[in-house]
């Protein structure tokens, strides 16, 4: 492809917010609300939520928590990258423009800035990628996206008309799962791919890790802090752990922003080594 028909690659902010187990219970809502409010006005700006996360349920916490924030100025519209996903049953041509409008219904937006596919399913990727490519020209969404697409996924993808308009693929990456460094993360590197890095602090488990704590405190970090600044230095990788207290909030955001000293990523390099052959790709 000549380099004037190549897309542009989509810059993204250096991490994001997830919010996965958001939206399942309306005793939390309040307190989900408030945390994603709370995140805006702290200075997040890249979202990632899914029309799954609570059948809904994430995406209208999202959508209240980011009407509040505008109405008041503490974001811009355009300062902002919002990410959802059209579930696989409903990356059809006719399902894929349905499920993005009850999408932007819930989060009270008239344009998804990234839109991706959850996981591969039996629909044909031509036909999803169509109907992605026909709301991106519509204007309801800005890019399009995969997420769960393992180097054969993403080949396949390359080969198809439009495919390398994908914008990022969104797997499992994190210091307790290192497999997407072996070949997907060179891949998407080499073409100027965003990886976003989902459960990257492995669900929580990284932060509870003892020995990288004792490690981590040395630096005056947490945990946490240490696995984030780790995923966020890579070139093209963008985690986006997801948080709710205030404190995992505002550590995690500022965990983007620490330059980690050529020791420190020489020990993790040592203690969570990229597997020498490749596995499939982990999925949560
Ligand atoms: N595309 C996909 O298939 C896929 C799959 C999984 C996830 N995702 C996306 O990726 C996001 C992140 O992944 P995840 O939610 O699975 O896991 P995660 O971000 O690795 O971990 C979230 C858990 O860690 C806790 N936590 C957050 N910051 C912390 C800190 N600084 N110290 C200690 N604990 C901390 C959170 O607690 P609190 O909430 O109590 O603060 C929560 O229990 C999801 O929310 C979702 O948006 C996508």
């Amino acid at each position: 492809m000549p380099a004037s028909d190549m897309p542009q690659a989509l810059s993204l902010p250096k991490l994001g917010l997830g919010t996965w187990r958001m939206g399942e219970d309306a005793s939390r809502r309040q307190a989900e609300v408030a945390a994603v409010r709370e995140a805006l006005a702290m200075g997040y700006r890249l979202i990632d939520t899914a029309e799954m996360y609570g059948e809904g349920g994430a995406e209208s916490v999202v959508g209240a928590a980011l009407a509040e924030a505008l109405r008041v100025g503490d974001v811009r519209r355009d300062d902002l990258v919002v990410v959802s996903k059209v579930y696989p049953h409903n990356a059809t041509r006719r399902g894929t423009p349905a499920a993005c409008a009850r999408s932007l219904g819930r989060l009270g937006l008239e344009r998804i800035d990234l839109y991706l596919l959850h996981w591969r399913g039996s629909v044909p990727l031509a036909e999803t990628v169509e109907a992605l490519q026909d709301l991106q020209a519509r204007g309801h969404i800005g890019r399009w996206g995969v997420s769960n697409f393992d180097v054969d996924d993403m080949e396949e993808l390359w080969a198809l008309e439009g495919g390398a308009g994908c914008a990022a693929n969104q797997v499992y990456y994190s210091l307790g799962e290192r497999g997407p460094a072996h070949s997907l993360l060179p891949w998407l590197q080499a073409r100027g791919v965003p990886l976003m890095a989902y459960s990257p602090i492995d669900q929580g488990a990284i932060a509870r890790d003892p020995s990288l704590a004792a490690r981590a405190a040395e630096l005056g970090l947490s945990a946490a802090q240490l696995a984030l600044a780790w995923l966020a230095a890579q070139p093209g990788v963008v985690p986006i752990p997801k948080a709710v207290q205030s404190a995992h909030l505002r550590e995690n955001l500022s965990a983007a922003r620490q330059v980690l000293d050529e020791s420190t990523r020489a020990m993790l390099a040592a203690r969570y080594p990229v597997p020498s052959r490749k596995p499939p790709l982990a999925m949560i």
